[in-house]
């Protein structure tokens, strides 16, 4: 019969082996965004002036001072038949909120919307440059608003967390919202989520407000969606709660506004470059202890999703419960 202290002997190393193998395997899923390559920090743009295409250097680091009051990341990859109907809706909105034009700063645009090519090869980068080009109304606004789209590309495909960390680390604006490319959300509701965290981000605190789809959960528009799409969905959102988002909602909404100063405490720590990075986002929001508003927001499905749900799901659930234990085994850090 064993003694006592050969039964602790074995439990300990049991125990320490245990772990060891559950750090190499979070360290060995774990994500580290890979490094920008030269071509990445410029961006392309129609001069109507010159009526060219110009190339611009990005702000090398994050800015600390914003130069003008509002930028919109959008990740794109494989986006031509969906971003039309995005941008025009931006566009329309900026048309008629003159507040934009007018609160014009350091910088010669008033705002700027950040098209983050995710190495889409259906030229979606030439696509949008063309708009610019050729649109009637995409010229008009753009130019009597001040605006500017910028056309950023990326050499290799990232994902879409690395494509809008990429667009939020080279924004120059006070508020930068992050959208989606398909249109889904309405970009008016950008107004309600900017005045959410008007008063946090004027007396100088971090602030996010967040679009949420939490109060249409019974509407046509989610019922609407496939059985197995909502099956893994509702898997996802459990998931989500057991591993700690428990205050928020919606956390896969694609329509986030950040404040300089949230921006600056999140973005460069994310490690996630797949789809669950709105999670991590969260995740760093929450350590820090910056406000987070939900805001109710329009949307409706829109076809196209780039998510592959057999495949990505599994990706997904790794990535998610690895996000949370390296936090826990320092694998991740956040300062
Ligand atoms: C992206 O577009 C290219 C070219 O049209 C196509 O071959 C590829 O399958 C597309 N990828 C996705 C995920 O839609």
């Amino acid at each position: 019969m064993m003694n006592t202290t050969a039964i602790a002997t074995v439990a300990v190393t049991t125990v320490v082996a245990l772990l060891a193998s559950i750090y190499t395997l979070v360290y060995l899923f774990s994500n580290q965004p890979r490094s920008v390559e030269p071509s990445e920090q410029v961006s392309s743009y129609y001069d109507y002036d010159s009526k060219t295409i110009k190339k611009a250097q990005l702000p090398q680091t994050p800015l600390h001072k914003s130069e003008l009051k509002f930028s919109i990341v959008v990740p794109s990859y494989n986006e031509t038949e969906r971003i039309y109907v995005m941008l025009r809706e931006a566009l329309e909105y900026f048309a008629q909120n003159e507040d934009y034009s007018k609160e014009i700063s350091t910088a010669k645009d008033a705002y700027e919307i950040l098209i983050v090519d995710d190495g889409s090869r259906d030229g979606t980068f030439q696509y949008v440059l063309d708009l610019c080009r050729q649109d009637e109304f995409f010229a008009k606004v753009l130019s009597t608003t001040n605006g500017v789209i910028r056309c950023i590309q990326l050499s290799k495909n990232r994902g879409k967390g690395g494509a809008v960390r990429h667009g939020m680390l080279h924004a120059r604006g006070e508020y930068i919202l992050f959208a989606d490319a398909d249109g889904a959300s309405k970009f008016a509701d950008s107004g309600k989520l900017i005045t959410s965290i008007q008063d946090k981000t004027e007396s100088g605190k971090a602030a996010i407000a967040i679009g949420s789809r939490a109060h249409m959960v019974n509407t046509d528009a989610v019922v609407k969606r496939s059985l197995i799409r909502n099956i893994l969905m509702y898997g996802l959102h459990t998931l989500v709660f057991i591993f700690g988002i428990r205050s928020i909602k919606d956390t896969q909404c694609g329509f986030k506004l950040f404040n300089r100063k949230s921006m600056l405490s999140i973005f460069p720590f994310l490690h996630t470059e797949r789809w669950i990075f709105d999670v991590e986002i969260l995740i760093l929001g929450i350590r820090k202890n910056i406000d987070i508003h939900e805001v109710a927001i329009s949307w409706h499905e829109v076809d196209g999703s780039k998510v592959d749900l057999a495949r990505d799901s599994i990706n997904m659930a790794i990535d998610l419960v690895v996000i949370r234990l390296a936090y826990l085994f320092g694998i991740y850090k956040d300062n």
